[in-house]
């Protein structure tokens, strides 16, 4: 492994252990993770690797494959930049249960496209640094520290949909999670079986408000919920009574969490009933939803899926949090070049550059590889 012998030259023994987390896209089920609510992603097949041994020293040494130069030492977790904090951020939220480590990376998600490749990071080097430490967490307990790690350490006041994702999926299912109780089940998602894929479009945009605005985005959500006297827009139970009592943003914004928390729930039971080309419906509804009511998409993501449903996809949205980033479609497999046609088109005639396609099939999540 390519990560194994970076690892070696780098610190000069073998790593005693090496996990991999993947990235993600969500099915269905977006910013409602932070609302207490409903989340459907599934795991790519890119992701993190993380070979790490322990130090007894108190020292941490980071390197990645990804980044020019050799290796970083630490002495103070909070000195780090750029990729780096990621993991030293798992570290700090671990204290001193974790004495020191030495750690290397090796990622393949494909930058820029939201596919979460921060929460493989942090969950692969928490999987590792829990094995070497025995420390005998859970995989929700690991991707709760990733999750902190991004609030307190990066500074992006992320939900768990990302990191319990990369830690909690299953090969050939999606992963539905009570983002409250915190209670997961592994929901097949055989597409394949339907003749259908989830084609993803990377739109190749990114919109470097997209932090600022997400932090606004859940002050929006926190400060309806406080207006309605519930504990998160989870909560929310009539809806037309809940917008009657609102204006402005805060109606907005709770009209699609409250509706995308349906739209997962419906997802959920049209997969159960083996129904899965009739998600497609909605799919574009939360991308509406996304669009006109919480006001998180970008024209790159709009004229993606627009294009994508009138290249024959059965349903496309903007996956993640918005302002760039992906698109998926649900497409025939047959069709998944005349959707590609169709989207590249559409972006030649804006004179945008042409998005990048990937073809995914859920993967699994965390697991050891040595
Ligand atoms: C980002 C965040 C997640 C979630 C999505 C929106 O990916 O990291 O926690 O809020 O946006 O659904």
């Amino acid at each position: 492994m390519r990560v194994t012998e970076a690892f070696r030259a780098a610190f000069g023994a073998d790593p005693r252990t090496v996990w991999h987390a993947p990235g993600r896209v969500n099915l269905i089920g977006e910013h409602t993770d932070y609302n207490d609510g409903f989340v459907l992603p599934f795991a790519v097949p890119w992701g993190v690797t993380a070979a790490v041994s322990p130090r007894a020293d108190g020292v941490v040494r980071l390197l990645s494959l990804q980044a020019e130069g050799g290796p970083v030492t630490r002495g103070r977790l909070g000195d780090t930049q750029g990729w780096e904090r990621y993991a030293a951020g798992v570290l700090a939220i671990l204290g001193d249960r974790v004495r020191g480590a030495d750690i290397a990376v090796d990622g393949d998600v494909p930058q820029g496209a939201g596919l979460s490749s921060s929460a493989a990071l942090e969950v692969s080097v928490g999987s590792a640094v829990n094995e070497v430490y025995d420390l005998g967490l859970t995989p929700m307990e690991i991707a709760l520290i990733g999750q902190k790690a991004e609030n307190d350490f990066v500074g992006m006041p992320c939900g768990i949909m990302d990191q319990a994702a990369s830690a909690l999926s299953k090969e050939g299912h999606a992963l539905f999670l009570d983002c409250r109780s915190l209670a997961s089940r592994n929901v097949p998602l055989d597409l394949a079986a339907d003749g259908l894929e989830i084609l993803i479009i990377d739109t190749r945009a990114h919109h470097e408000l997209a932090d600022g605005e997400y932090a606004k985005r859940r002050a929006e959500c926190e400060s309806a919920a406080r207006t309605l006297g519930v504990a998160a827009l989870r909560d929310v139970t009539d809806l037309a009574d809940a917008l009657g009592r609102l204006s402005g943003n805060e109606r907005k914004r709770t009209m699609h969490v409250v509706t995308e928390n349906h739209r997962v729930e419906a997802v959920i039971g049209l997969l159960r009933a083996g129904r899965a080309a009739e998600i497609g419906a909605l799919l574009n509804a939360s991308h509406l939803s996304l669009r006109d009511q919480f006001e998180v998409t970008v024209p790159e993501l709009d004229v993606a899926a627009e294009a994508a449903v009138r290249g024959g996809a059965r349903g496309a949205r903007m996956t993640g949090g918005g302002f760039g980033g992906s698109v998926i479609a649900l497409t025939a497999t047959e069709r998944v070049e005349a959707v590609q046609r169709s989207v590249t088109a559409a972006y030649a005639e804006k004179g945008w550059q042409e998005p990048r396609y990937l073809r995914a099939t859920p993967a699994q999540g965390a697991r050891k590889l040595a």
